[in-house]
C-alpha cells in the first residue's frame, strides 16, 4: 500500500517488493512495514518499523569489526535474522566511494568533501539496504554509522556537530540506531592495532589505512566526540569498555545486547541435534 499526503509524501509499505518513489526498492514481506515521509525527494522521517538496528562504533582498530562478526554468530545461533553490512559501504556504489574515502593515496580531500562522501555512501546505504531490512522485521548490524560522521568529520576535522546532524536529519530521515555499542578504547592502542593489521594485510586486499595516518590528536578528537555523543544520548548508547581481550569485550556486549532484545537466550536447536 503507497499512500500520499499533500506535498509531503508518507508512503508505507505492507507486503511484497513495491518499487518507492525514489526508485529503490524496499523488499518488505507481510510481516515488515516501514513509514517513510518524503519531501522534494528527501527522506525527512522514518517510522514504525519492525527489525532492530544495531550500530558499532569506536575508534579505528578498537575492535568494531570483530565484536559485529561474533555477535552476528551468536544472534543467528538464537533464530535471528540478521544483516550485517558497514560504513562507508555496504552497496557497490558505497564501496566504491569507500575505496576512494579510505586510500591513502586520496591526498588532499577537502572535509567537507569527505562529509559529504560519507554523507553520499550512507544514503544510498539506507535506501539500498538498511530501510528494507528493518521493514522485512530483521535486525541490522552496521559497522559504523552516522556517529563516525560526528565522531570524525565534526571532532577530528573540526566541523562540529550542528553540520552532520543537520544532513542526517534531511539525507537519512534522522533515522537512529535503536542501539549503539560505542567500544571505547585506549587510542594509542587501538589506532597502533589497525595500522598492525593494514601493515599485515595481503597486498590484494585494499589500501585502507588514510585515517589511521592522522595524528594523536585527531584521534583525541575524535575519542572525544564519541564521548560526548553517549553523553548525549544515554538510552541509545552504550559505552562498552574495549581494552580488554576479544573474548571479554565479546561476553560484555552479548549480555548487553540480549538484554536489549527480546531473544531466546538458550541456542537455537538443529534439526539433528539429539
Ligand atoms: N580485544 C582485542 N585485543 C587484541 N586484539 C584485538 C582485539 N579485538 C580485535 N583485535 C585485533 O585488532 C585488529 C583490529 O580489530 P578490528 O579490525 O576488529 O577493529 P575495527 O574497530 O573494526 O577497526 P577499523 O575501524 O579500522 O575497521 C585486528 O587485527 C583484530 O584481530
Ligand atoms: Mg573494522
Amino acid at each position: 500500500m503507497i499512500s500520499w499526503s499533500g506535498l509531503t509524501q508518507t508512503f508505507e509499505y505492507s507486503s511484497g517488493d513495491v518499487a518507492s518513489p525514489l526508485g529503490y526498492r524496499l523488499c518488505s514481506t507481510r510481516l515488515g512495514r516501514a513509514r517513510a515521509t518524503i519531501r522534494a525527494g528527501i527522506i525527512e522521517s522514518v517510522s514504525s518499523r519492525r527489525g532492530t538496528f544495531i550500530t558499532f562504533e569506536g575508534l579505528d582498530g578498537c575492535g568494531k569489526s570483530t565484536q559485529l562478526e561474533r555477535l552476528a554468530v551468536v544472534l543467528r545461533s538464537r533464530g535471528v535474522e540478521i544483516v550485517a553490512t558497514r560504513e562507508p559501504g555496504g552497496t557497490a556504489t558505497g564501496e566504491r566511494i569507500r575505496q576512494l574515502l579510505l586510500d591513502v593515496r586520496t591526498a588532499g580531500l577537502d572535509p567537507h568533501a569527505e562529509l559529504a562522501l560519507m554523507f553520499a555512501s550512507r544514503a544510498q546505504h539506507l535506501r539500498e539496504v538498511i530501510l528494507p531490512a528493518l521493514a522485512a522485521g530483521q535486525v541490522v548490524l552496521c559497522d559504523r554509522f552516522t556517529d563516525s560522521s560526528e565522531a570524525y568529520q565534526g571532532g577530528g576535522r573540526k566541523l562540529g556537530s550542528a553540520a552532520i546532524l543537520d544532513l542526517h536529519r534531511i539525507l537519512c530521515g534522522g533515522l537512529q540506531p535503536d542501539l549503539t555499542i560505542l567500544m571505547d578504547s585506549d587510542v594509542g592502542s587501538s589506532v597502533e592495532r589497525a595500522r598492525r593489521r593494514n601493515r599485515d594485510r595481503s597486498p590484494d586486499i585494499a589500501d585502507e589505512s588514510r585515517f589511521e595516518s592522522e595524528n594523536r590528536a585527531f584521534f583525541t578528537r575524535v575519542h572525544n566526540a564519541y564521548l560526548e555523543i553517549a553523553k548525549r544520548e544515554p538510552q541509545r548508547v552504550l559505552l562498552v569498555d574495549a581494552r580488554g581481550s576479544a573474548e571479554q569485550t565479546h561476553g560484555k556486549i552479548v549480555d548487553l545486547v540480549l538484554a536489549r532484545m527480546n531473544v531466546p537466550v538458550e541456542p537455537r536447536r538443529t534439526r539433528n541435534a539429539g
